[in-house]
């Protein structure tokens, strides 16, 4: 059977460079769209057709589509820092939002039909219960999380007037870790993200680890979030595109483990992953965090198959052995 193409939106980025890997090899052809704002073209496999430009220009994207057939869409790029989100909200909705629009036109104008969208547990806001399951009204408490919210709306308003486009939307919870041969990993520039706030603590990349609050509502104090690593949520989308060949369109899944950590907790195996002492110190809490974000992501498992294989210690040495290898 030939090969499908699937243009992956961000593929340079950190998740995306680990899906492009994901998809390569289960048998899909993906092609790169990438703006290389924050992606980096040497995550880019060699047999991978990378195309440098921007979602936001809608000739650029119009040319990606006339040139290459696509058959599906994997769209991850966006501003994704809840703290900067909060301190300039026109940036994420102007980026995250307008893109988008002119991503479903031009899928429409080309008749490409299938698109996952990758939103993120942000949209939650602050629930009242956890697990959370994928039928909690959204709610986000920051402009990230509302600007995800906003493109939700807008792909379930457009698959449901124009009836042409299928998708599935992806509730990403905490993503972390690295591909197993420490090739590609999370490389951001700042870096905010705790997982690699915290390694890089112990490799002179940054100082001391900042805790951001630990007068949550929890039961140390600190924040909980449900940790996912990226191959297993690379995973899930390898199973979302089979899904929506077959009878699954226009759903929405979590992607999460259903296990909450606290930001201690996750300190106290990254010392015990690495041997060493974390150096930390309690800082005020950072804007727009909610106290605790976990997925029930029995939705996946049921209709798509998908069952997390990576528990928090092999996602905080995975992330690890990226953090000290020599690339
Ligand atoms: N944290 C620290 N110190 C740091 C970095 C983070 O204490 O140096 C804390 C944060 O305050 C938060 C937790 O660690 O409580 C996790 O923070 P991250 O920045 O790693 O992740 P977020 O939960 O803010 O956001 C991530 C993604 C979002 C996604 C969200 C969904 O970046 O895109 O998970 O759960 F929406």
């Amino acid at each position: 059977m030939k090969k499908q193409n699937i243009l992956v939106i961000g593929g340079a980025g950190y998740i995306g460079s680990h899906l492009t890997r994901v998809l390569s090899r289960e048998n899909f052809n993906p092609v790169i769209f990438d703006n290389l704002s924050t992606g980096h073209r040497e995550f880019v496999p060699r047999q991978v057709k990378l195309i440098k430009g921007d979602l936001c220009d809608y000739r650029q994207t119009e040319k990606v589509f006339s040139t290459h057939k696509i058959d599906a869409v994997v769209h991850l790029s966006a501003f994704s820092l809840v703290g900067e989100s909060t301190s300039d909200p026109l940036k994420y909705y102007a980026n995250n939002v307008l893109s988008f629009i002119n991503l479903l036109r031009v899928m429409r104008a080309h008749k490409v039909k299938k698109i996952i969208f990758s939103s993120t547990g942000a949209v939650y806001g602050q629930p009242r219960r956890v697990p959370i399951p994928e039928e909690t009204p959204r709610d986000p408490i920051n402009p990230y999380g509302q600007s995800k919210s906003m493109m939700e709306k807008i792909m379930e308003d457009t698959a449901l007037a124009y009836g042409d486009i299928r998708y599935i939307i992806f509730r990403y919870f905490n993503v972390a870790g690295a591909i197993e041969d420490g090739s590609i990993g999370e490389r951001h520039d700042p870096e905010t993200h705790l997982i690699p706030n915290v390694l890089k603590s112990l490799t002179g990349r940054a100082g001391t680890l900042n805790i951001f609050g630990n007068d949550f509502d929890t039961k140390d104090g600190t924040c909980i979030r449900d940790y996912i690593h990226v191959m297993d949520l690379s995973y899930a989308h390898v199973l979302g595109l089979r899904a929506l060949d077959k009878n699954v369109a226009n759903q929405v899944f979590n992607l999460g483990t259903q296990h909450g950590a606290s930001v201690m907790e996750i300190v106290k195996v990254a010392e015990k992953v690495t041997g060493r002492k974390i150096p930390y110190k309690i800082a005020p809490r950072r804007p727009g965090d909610p106290a605790k974000l976990i997925a029930d992501a029995s939705k996946a498992a049921k209709i798509l198959k998908w069952v997390p294989a990576r528990n928090l210690e092999e996602i905080i040495r995975s992330a690890w052995a990226w953090e000290t290898s020599p690339s």
